[in-house]
């Protein structure tokens, strides 16, 4: 068979060569070559969200949206769609990415029955599994037969080629490939996985979504340290990129967008994995709090916002005496470097010293949050598994704490004490907000509190933190 032509060319100074070799011989920049394939006729032009067949026209900008809205297909899972921003849009390219087994084919699956009952049909090519394990799958879902079943194709393909050729069936409302990391261009010789073909696979189906019509969801898989496997540049040629997150032993799941070009990426939905495949979670709010029969120390509860949604999450830490000359700093679910500076602040500023104990912090529920008002409750909980006494009963907590152990108020306030009272929580310690009330909210106590040493007196419901004392 004629191969096209694939060079080398180097990312940092675009040079080419026949061969790979670990530097450029131009620039000297190390693993910088990637395979590429060199046509003859250009590549068609691709703009994001449009499909120019021929040279592009310039509109003007008030033109620009006559076309009103994208085709949005919603796909009929809720807490999906909201992710979207209502659904797939004609032509788009999504990636979703995820540590393997968190459940990214099991979402997919579940997505190709929403359209599928649509009246559309789905081609769901995968090249990690057989056409049979896709299908127990489905057995397991429910969704292996009635007419649904019948709209959905399975394909156990890797040549990119042959993917988006299928693609060009009537009537088709999706295309999912399953993973990019096993799809491959018959013109390069690098193997599946490798930077060049994982590039260039997306490329075509991207060029495939634009001039079809028909949405993309690529599965991309996630490395150890959480960035997409591949090239980064994955994340800049897509419109889309959705993450599963979660604890792999347990059940919830959240979804999230880290880039949306036709929607907000403030958006989060919450599943949870069952014996039947991923639900919704109908109390997103309530699903992150732990149970616990009586107070633990080292546990508080956060009223924390993902996106516009308010979400309760309970703040762990442990803190134990160690003899070690570095002691340990472990957290999950929170900034490592925010968990250190609270340590130092506690330290230096509330009198809670932890130089001499091993630190540990996590979220319940296998949640990751990154926003500064996780502040305040992961230094109380802290304090509280120091002191060995639990917070009092019914507290949530939430603000940023300063370098000087200050305490600086977050926004969204009354619509996170507002969830916090409906889920029956009674006493909120907040910092002072900034120019105005502090709000007033039925059947909860706002305390507001100036200092780190203030709040860990009234979380603890004592007087004995002051002064550095030890119990
Ligand atoms: P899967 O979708 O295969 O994960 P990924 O594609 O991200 O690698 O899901 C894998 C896990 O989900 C597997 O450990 C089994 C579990 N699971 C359930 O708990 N319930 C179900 O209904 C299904 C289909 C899977
Ligand atoms: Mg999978």
């Amino acid at each position: 068979m004629a191969r096209a032509q694939s060079r080398y060319v180097c990312q940092s100074c675009g040079a080419s060569v026949l061969r790979w070799e670990g530097q450029c011989r131009t620039c000297g920049e190390w693993n910088s070559l990637v395979e590429t394939v060199v046509r003859d006729e250009p590549r068609p032009r691709i703009l994001s969200g449009v499909a120019s067949a021929g040279a592009a026209i310039p509109v003007s900008l008030a033109a620009a949206g006559e076309h009103g809205d994208e085709a949005r297909r919603p796909v009929g899972i809720g807490e999906l769609d909201r992710v979207l921003g209502g659904g797939l849009v004609a032509g788009s390219v999504v990636l979703l990415g995820g540590e393997p087994g968190i459940g990214k084919s099991t979402l997919l699956l579940q997505a190709a029955a929403g359209i599928a009952a649509t009246g559309a049909s789905v081609l769901y090519a995968t090249g990690e599994e057989s056409t049979s394990q896709v299908r127990l799958r489905a057995m397991r879902l429910g969704l292996a037969s009635g007419a649904v079943a019948e709209s959905i194709r399975v394909v156990a393909e890797t040549g990119v080629g042959r993917i988006v050729e299928l693609g060009r069936a009537d009537g088709l409302g999706m295309l999912v490939v399953d993973s990019v990391q096993t799809v491959a261009s018959e013109e390069l010789d690098g193997p599946p996985g490798s930077v060049g073909q994982v590039r260039e696979a997306t490329q075509r189906l991207m060029e495939y979504a634009k001039t079809e019509g028909v949405p993309v969801i690529l599965v991309g898989h996630v490395t150890k340290d959480g960035t997409l496997a591949g090239p980064k540049t994955l994340e800049h040629l897509v419109d889309v990129v959705l993450n599963v997150e979660g604890d792999r032993t347990g059940g919830l799941r959240l979804l999230r967008a880290t880039k949306n070009r036709y929607g907000s990426t403030e958006e989060v939905g919450v599943f949870e994995m069952g014996e039947r495949g991923l639900t919704e979670v109908a109390d997103p709010a309530r699903a992150f709090l732990a149970d616990h029969d009586a107070p633990a120390p080292g546990s508080v509860v956060a009223p924390v916002l993902e996106g516009s949604r308010p979400i309760l999450v309970e703040v762990q830490a442990l803190v134990a005496p160690t003899g070690a000359p570095s002691p340990r700093r472990t957290a999950s679910g929170v900034d490592p470097n925010r968990l250190a500076l609270l340590v130092a602040v506690l330290g230096r500023r509330a009198g809670i010293g932890l130089a001499g104990h091993d630190v540990y912090a996590n979220l319940a529920g296998g949640l990751t949050v990154s926003e500064p008002g996780l502040d305040l409750p992961l230094a109380l909980a802290l304090a509280s598994s120091l002191r060995d006494r639990p917070v009092v009963p019914g507290t949530v907590a939430i603000g940023e704490v300063g370098l000087l152990g200050e305490l600086r108020t977050v926004g969204g306030l009354d619509r996170r004490l507002r969830e916090a009272s409906r889920l029956g929580f009674t006493r909120a310690l907040v910092p002072r907000p900034r120019g105005r009330a502090v709000p007033a909210i039925a059947g909860l106590e706002v305390v507001v509190v100036g200092t780190l040493g203030d709040a860990v007196r009234a979380a603890l419901g004592d007087s004995t933190t002051s002064g550095g004392r030890r119990p």
